[in-house]
């Protein structure tokens, strides 16, 4: 089995992995790079800005090293812009935050060629089980149904449609994922 080494990590260490970030980015979508949405600059900037907000984390997974995957999210706040580019209608309860109620999982990748390991699955569930937050949140890429069917298959389920704010932002699936109480 391969052995993986999985440092979880806060909002103070994001400068000085960027370039394992920027990397792992690159190698994971370099098919959408040349769309503005996905761009790496676009991307950093995301993460800069996610990394703002209190109880951001990431875990980065490395093999020899050399980093694989990551995950990284922060816990929606009261209000949560998140919500806010839902094209489909949901029952206000579903969208209500008060802080501790949810962790957005922002991004999930692993590496082509380390894909299809168990190490998406391992990462997956070592940033979220350790959670404090009784739910988690995703966004699945409309047109990316091997993500979709991958995330529903480890129990996450859409509540909706949703776009968010940028004008070249893609449509999405939003997921929402019971978490286990701790
Ligand atoms: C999606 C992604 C994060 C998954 O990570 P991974 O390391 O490849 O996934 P794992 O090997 O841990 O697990 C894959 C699981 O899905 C299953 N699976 C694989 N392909 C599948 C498919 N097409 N349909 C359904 N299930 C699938 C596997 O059997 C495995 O199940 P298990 O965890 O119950 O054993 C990874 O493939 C990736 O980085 N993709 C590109 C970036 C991306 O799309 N990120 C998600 C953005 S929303």
């Amino acid at each position: 089995m391969t052995q993986i080494v999985i440092e979880h990590c806060g909002a103070d260490a994001v400068s000085a992995r960027e370039d394992a970030i920027k990397d792992l980015y690159t190698a994971t979508y370099q098919d959408v790079l040349d769309s503005s949405f996905h761009s790496v600059e676009r991307f950093l900037a995301r993460i800069r800005g996610y990394a703002k907000a209190p109880g951001f984390e990431f875990v980065l997974g490395s093999v020899n090293g050399q980093p694989v995957g990551l995950a990284l999210g922060y816990p929606l706040p009261t209000e949560a812009r998140w919500w806010r580019g839902l094209t489909t209608p949901v029952e206000p309860g579903l969208i209500e935050e008060d802080g501790t109620r949810t962790f957005a999982l922002c991004e999930l990748m692993i590496r082509p060629g380390w894909q299809g390991e168990g190490i998406g699955h391992r990462l997956h569930d070592e940033l979220l089980f350790n959670r404090p937050e009784r739910r988690a949140t995703l966004l699945a890429d409309e047109g990316n149904d091997k993500a979709l069917q991958i995330y529903e298959q480890w129990g996450w389920r859409e509540i909706g449609k949703l776009q968010p704010s940028w004008l070249d932002a893609p449509h999405f699936h939003a997921l929402v994922l019971d978490l286990p109480d701790r």
